[in-house]
């Protein structure tokens, strides 16, 4: 099979694209990335040289390219991770989250429309909102967002079904909870968390830490979505994490023990505005299928906290350029005011 991966060089993409490699021996990859500050080639690094993958570096809005590289490469499947995504920069600067995530997903679905390809599409729990305890979001809830992030990913999910029905468009979508692993780029809590750790910085945790995430690791993210790819139903929706959460203070705790590091180091400064309390999912559906998550998330987040220890050589160029800037934006005054040194 011919698959375009879009936003194969972020975070999960990149992870994805090694491992249906590895498990799909006659299949081709294009990635199809703009290469952001969150998409990097070197997260490929290794397999670039393979005959069974290639890049096409553009913008997933550029429908004259998306459709050349489809019709070119004979593509069969999209599968869309492209996305801005990261909450915290929607907060700051929101309209590019609509460019990418809404209007991009839906040249996406123009150009499958047209040439007649299924297209995957990655989701998040996000859309679903905050959720009260003793619930878990499963797919048919009401999508209720409220970060810029959430909400331009629920629009984009909302147009992934309004083409399986208006159209019959052969479309899935699989909503991820929090991932966690190799490659992620250091913005997100755990890498931030992790990389700060290591470098005996301070770790700045929103408000009293109690929100409660489920940190899942992007491998069982990359088989869920094979087998949503393999075995799910066309026009359905698939949750994919551990079904488990934890705090942000548990997390912290986790990558402190991890590297060896002292509780000293937690600041907690200005919450997030509009931080959402808990997302929590049922993934039984996806488990109907067959599927089982690897880690639970106490494993996936010191199995995460241990590559950043391992690979300082992929991170530390991030941290030193580009990432300075925002990490000052984000966090000087939040650190000042949090009455630590
Ligand atoms: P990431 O930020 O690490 O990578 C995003 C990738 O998309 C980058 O390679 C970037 O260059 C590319 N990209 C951005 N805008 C583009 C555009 N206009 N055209 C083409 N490429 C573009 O993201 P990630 O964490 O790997 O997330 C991948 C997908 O999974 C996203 O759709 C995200 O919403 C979803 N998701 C992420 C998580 C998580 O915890 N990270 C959880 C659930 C769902
Ligand atoms: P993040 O990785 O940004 O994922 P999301 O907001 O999409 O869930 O954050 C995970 C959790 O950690 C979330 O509750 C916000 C919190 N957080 C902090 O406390 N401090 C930080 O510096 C960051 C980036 C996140």
């Amino acid at each position: 099979m011919n698959i375009l991966v879009t936003g194969g060089c972020g975070f999960i993409g990149s992870n994805f694209v090694r491992y249906w490699l590895e498990q799909h021996p006659e299949d081709r990859v294009v990635v199809y990335d703009k290469l952001t500050y969150a998409g990097r080639r070197e997260n490929l690094q290794d397999l670039w040289d393979s005959p069974r993958l290639s890049l096409v570096v553009g913008d997933i809005g550029d429908q004259d390219l998306v459709r050349r590289t489809c019709q070119e490469q004979g593509t069969q499947l999209i599968v869309n991770f492209a996305a801005e995504t990261h909450v915290d920069q929607s907060i700051l600067g929101p309209l590019v989250f609509t460019d990418t995530n809404v209007r991009g997903t839906h040249v996406l679905l123009e150009v499958a429309r047209e040439l007649g390809i299924r297209l995957h599409h990655i989701s998040t729990d996000e859309v679903y909102g905050h959720i009260r305890d003793g619930h878990q979001s499963v797919e048919t809830d009401e999508l209720s967002p409220r970060s810029p992030y959430a909400a331009s990913k629920a629009a984009a999910d909302q147009l992934v079904q309004a083409y399986a029905i208006t159209y019959g468009l052969p479309v899935t979508i699989t909503r991820g909870a929090n991932n966690v692993g190799p490659y992620q780029y250091p913005e997100k809590a755990v890498p931030l968390f992790s990389t700060n750790a290591i470098l005996n910085e301070p770790i700045p945790v929103y408000g009293d830490g109690l929100q409660m995430r489920d940190y899942a690791h992007v491998y069982d993210h990359c088989t869920g979505i094979e087998t949503v790819l393999l075995k799910g139903e066309i026009g359905q929706v698939y949750n994919v994490g551990t079904g488990r959460e934890m705090t942000n203070l548990e997390m912290v705790d986790i990558v402190l023990e991890t590297l060896g590091k002292d509780h000293s180091l937690v600041r907690h400064v200005t919450d997030r505005p509009g931080h959402d309390r808990r997302y929590s999912m049922n993934v039984d559906k996806l488990r109907a299928l067959g599927w089982e998550p690897k880690y639970d998330p106490r494993q996936a987040v010191a199995e995460a906290a241990r590559w950043y220890a391992a690979n300082q050589a992929w991170w530390e160029p991030i941290r030193s350029g580009e990432f300075r800037e925002y990490y000052e934006r984000q966090y000087a005054e939040r650190l000042a005011g949090s009455g630590q040194p």
